[in-house]
């Protein structure tokens, strides 16, 4: 997803996550057997292999599953230590970036993978929503390998793959309450079925990932010993576990709106305030890292989890109020980079405790962009359709 001059801090990860820990040789020769064995006279057993293509944003990921779930072979690679040197994501770098390793990529997926291109059923990629220039070379590497391997195209739609992941790795029935937090999403959606969502709540400005990116290059976290390969948002986590949340006041965003909407640019106004006056007080130069960073990175985080347990909170009421959500089973997922934090989750347990909801985050690797949901997200789509359990009426609006 696209951030608002969006600055990302952290190493540069090559990471082929599969060739290891995922490609599962004895698997995949089971596969390769089945697929050559007749179950019935001139009928070829048919096993569902897609391989998924993803581009939004600054990962240029892919990966190959198969329709149980299983990630048959998976790489990424990640942009943001050449964004953090340039201050943030400039599209046409990225673009460049996605062509120089997009072919490399794909093919330490399918290698790790062991599939053939030929046994592929299919290849899905992201067409929306995105950066133009990133989602375009997605596209058209994909466009090269639909017309050379002669095999079918599944557009895919990033948010709603984010919001289906968590059915790879657990069993959760529809309908289910989704949050999507981090550098480039913010929202609250009712998940009723496959392409079936109605919004009750997004930022109106940035993300919270890019809230804290923000919040840690104005505190120079990358200058701190301890933060200098982390994201903004990891490093605020890391310092605020200093730091004493009361040493600073910061007013929750929105806590007179109600409804489920989020905004986070007025809390990074206001601490980049706080910043500049902390700056004056201690005789330090912009640039250098406060004494006080890890009591206002205390601050900031507590206060983003407070707005973003409170509109959640206000948003399970509403579904449950109206008999959206399971009575028994309520669920509430949260993906997204900024799901890893071990503060937010916390605050959103306690929502969850209070309003018998079962909390549930897809494991990091998951929780962030990836070509193994876009790999997948038809995949559910097609078995979904089977049980005949999807309306589909794409992304509509509601809201208290
Ligand atoms: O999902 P993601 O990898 O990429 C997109 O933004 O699409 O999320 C990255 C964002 C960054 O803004 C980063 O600062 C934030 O997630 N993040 C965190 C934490 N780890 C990453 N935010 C808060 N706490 C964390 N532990
Ligand atoms: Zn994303």
């Amino acid at each position: 997803m696209p951030k608002e001059l969006p600055f990302r801090i952290g190493s540069m990860l090559i990471l082929n996550k599969t060739a290891r820990v995922f490609s599962k040789p004895s698997k995949s020769k089971i596969y390769a057997f089945l697929r050559s064995f007749n179950f019935s006279p001139g009928t070829r057993f048919l096993h569902k292999v897609v391989l998924g293509i993803e581009t939004s944003c600054d990962d240029t990921a892919a990966a190959v599953v198969d329709e149980t779930g299983n990630v048959l072979g998976e790489a990424i690679h990640s942009q943001t230590e050449v964004h953090l040197k340039t201050g943030g994501i400039v599209p046409p770098v990225a673009q460049q970036l996605h062509r120089e390793n997009i072919e490399r990529i794909v093919q330490e997926a399918l290698s790790a993978s062991g599939i053939s291109p030929g046994d592929l059923s299919a290849i899905a990629t992201t067409i929306k929503p995105g950066l133009a220039l990133s989602l375009g070379v997605g596209l058209s590497f994909s466009k090269q390998l639909v017309n050379q391997w002669k095999k079918p195209f599944i557009p895919i739609h990033h948010m709603e793959a984010h919001a289906l992941t968590i059915r790879l790795t657990n069993q959760v029935e529809f309908p289910f309450l989704v949050l999507l937090i981090s550098g480039g999403h913010c929202l609250l959606a009712l998940v009723r079925g496959v392409s079936d969502f109605l919004l009750l709540g997004k930022s109106l400005d940035i993300a919270p990932g890019d809230m804290f990116d923000k919040v840690a290059r104005r505190l120079s976290l990358t200058k701190h010993p301890e933060c200098s390969s982390m994201s903004g948002g990891k490093a605020i986590e890391h310092l605020a576990k200093q730091g004493n949340r009361f040493h600073f006041d910061i007013s929750p965003p929105m806590h007179r709106v109600k409804n489920c909407d989020f905004s986070f640019t007025g809390l990074q106004h206001v601490t980049e305030k706080i910043i500049t006056k902390k700056e004056k007080e201690e005789g330090i130069e912009k640039g250098q890292v406060l004494s006080s960073a890890a009591d206002l990175a205390a601050a900031v985080q507590h206060t983003a989890a407070c707005h973003i347990a409170k509109r959640t909170h206000r948003a399970i009421l509403f579904c449950q109020q109206r008999q959206w959500l399971s009575q028994s089973h309520a669920v509430l997922v949260v993906s997204g980079g900024v799901a890893s934090n071990f503060y937010i989750r916390r605050a959103l347990e306690i929502v969850t405790d209070a309003t018998q909801c079962t909390l549930l985050c897809p494991p990091p690797r998951l929780c962030t962009d990836n070509g193994v949901m876009i790999a997948w997200y038809r995949m559910d789509y097609s078995q979904t359709l089977r049980q005949d359990a999807v309306k589909q009426s794409g992304w509509r609006k509601e809201g208290p």
